[in-house]
């Protein structure tokens, strides 16, 4: 057994080291609150080959330690899942595939790529939404784990696992004669087929998968770089067939919408449902209806025309929203910001002085104004941590929960490791909403951002950061102490 250095290794330049590789290896860094659990592997590790720490870190590069390399990763990346998880999003590109397949000349399966597929719940949930449309599909679902893939393939499930869907879907997973769990059927399990696959690692979108006719990625881009996040993205767009697909991210990825170059929102609700920008250039919202103008838009099955699109005058439409979603899209979305109104004194937006009315408008309790000028900031600039984390707060006010959920959501994704406030609110409404695990995760990384000497990422001069910090740590402790129970 290899010799303990007093000092935990979570403090030592080893546990620098060992962020680093791991950064290298899957474009996760490994948040501080994962620090004491990685670090017992890590001696646990060590331990087994007979070795001090700081030389097995050092020896994880070596060709020889790749399956060292594995059963770290295996280990410390977060592979939480579960059937149906943001549903809507699942059942808008279920129904937008339902739409092109209706729409191919020559029928062939729809070509899926599920990245980041965990033990299988999402591609198989996929797969029965198809079903049950009638839609011929052939999904490869991938990830970077090898144990959870071992699970996908075999395509088992316990109670608790399967309880989360409907009982029609569980008509697709009887339960296996004489045990305790579920299976899925053969039908459903020919559609999915699983490889190992790198998403950090160029080509981020493998040819050998393309052309695609949707790509789905959710709850696993926000634990990369933003830079990173974003080039996959743009590849995923670059992947789709002839322009024509789908991408699907998690409702917490909806800022990398904002930084996209090749994707355009179709809908943002509990997921996000994306298509290319060459599709067509969407100049009106309506009814369920995008219109597009001066560039022809490619119907679904046609193809790609050879030479540069011809410019066109008469518009035609496209359907982009299944009609069974409009209603749902509209029930408690918050209206996307608005443009400033051109006669409101405030206007041409100066961003300074309308965030210092909003934060003013926040404090004295006059919400509605507040929205309205935060929503002006954002329709300039849709990137300001700070506006989404005053709407956040204004909304949850209102007890517009779901709404304030995605605005601290796009708060926290913007401000990173820098702001405890927006992870910290996001506790609070993710407990209020009954999602437990959720509210853990936010209050531990708001615990991280101010044990590491954050802000607040309010910018209000009343506002004291450096006294009410301690407070708030307390207060995420308590609730994560009361949530254990
Ligand atoms: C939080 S789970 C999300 C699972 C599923 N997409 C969902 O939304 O329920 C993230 C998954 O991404 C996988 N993952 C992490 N880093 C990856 C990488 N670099 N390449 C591919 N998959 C990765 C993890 O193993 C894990 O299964």
């Amino acid at each position: 057994m290899g010799h303990r250095s007093q000092v935990p290794l979570e403090q030592r330049p080893v546990w620098a080291e060992f962020q680093r590789s791991f950064h290298d290896w899957t474009g996760i860094r490994l948040a501080q609150s994962a620090a004491s659990t990685a670090a017992d592997l890590l001696h646990q590790r060590a331990d087994a080959l007979g070795e001090d720490v700081d030389s097995y870190v050092e020896s994880l590069s070596r060709f020889d330690r790749l399956a060292e390399r594995r059963l770290l990763i295996d280990a410390l990346v977060v592979n939480t899942t579960w059937f149906m998880r943001e549903e809507q999003g699942l059942m808008a590109l279920a129904d937008a595939l339902t739409d092109i397949a209706k729409g191919l000349s020559e029928p062939r399966p729809l070509k899926v790529w599920c990245a980041g597929c965990s033990s299988g719940q999402e591609p198989y949930g996929l797969a029965i939404l198809l079903e049950q449309a009638g839609v011929e599909a052939e999904i490869v679902a991938t990830d970077i784990s090898e144990s959870v893939l071992k699970k996908a393939r075999g395509a088992e499930y316990t109670e608790a696992e399967v309880r989360s869907m409907s009982r029609l879907v569980r008509s697709y997973a009887p339960k296996v004669p004489g045990g305790e769990t579920y299976r899925m059927s053969d039908a459903i399990r020919s559609r999915v087929t699983f490889e190992l696959h790198n998403l950090a690692r160029p080509p981020h979108a493998p040819m050998k998968y393309r052309p695609l006719d949707a790509i789905v990625c959710r709850n696993l881009l926000i634990y990369f770089d933003r830079q990173l996040a974003v080039d996959i993205v743009d590849q995923f767009g670059a992947a789709l067939n002839q322009d024509q697909g789908f991408v699907l991210l998690g409702a917490a990825e909806q800022p990398l919408v904002w930084l996209s170059k090749r994707l355009q929102p179709v809908l943002t609700y509990a997921g996000t449902l994306l298509r290319s920008r060459n599709y067509g250039r969407p100049i009106e919202m309506s009814r369920g209806v995008m219109r597009t103008g001066e560039f022809k838009a490619a119907s679904p099955g046609q193809s790609r025309p050879t030479s540069p699109p011809r410019r066109r005058r008469k518009t035609r439409e496209i359907p982009y929203l299944p009609a069974r979603l409009s209603d749902v899209v509209a029930a408690d979305d918050p209206p996307a910001p608005k443009p400033p109104r051109p006669k409101d004194r405030l206007f041409p937006v100066d961003v300074r002085q309308t965030m210092e009315a909003a934060r003013r408008a926040h404090r004295e309790g006059d919400q509605e104004r507040g929205l309205e000028l935060v929503d002006a900031v954002l329709a300039r600039d849709r990137l300001i941590a700070e506006a989404h984390l005053l709407r956040g707060l204004m909304l949850k006010e209102q007890g517009r929960t779901k709404a304030a959920t995605e605005a601290l959501r796009n708060a926290r994704f913007l401000s990173g490791d820098d702001a405890w406030m927006a992870p910290y609110q996001l506790g609070l409404v993710l407990e209020v909403t009954g999602d437990h695990p959720g509210a853990r995760e936010a209050y531990r990384h708001a615990i991280v951002v101010i044990d590491a000497g954050g802000t607040s990422g309010m910018r209000d001069a009343d506002f004291d950061d450096v006294a009410f910090a301690p407070t708030v740590a307390a207060a995420c402790r308590a609730r994560l102490a009361s949530l254990k129970r």
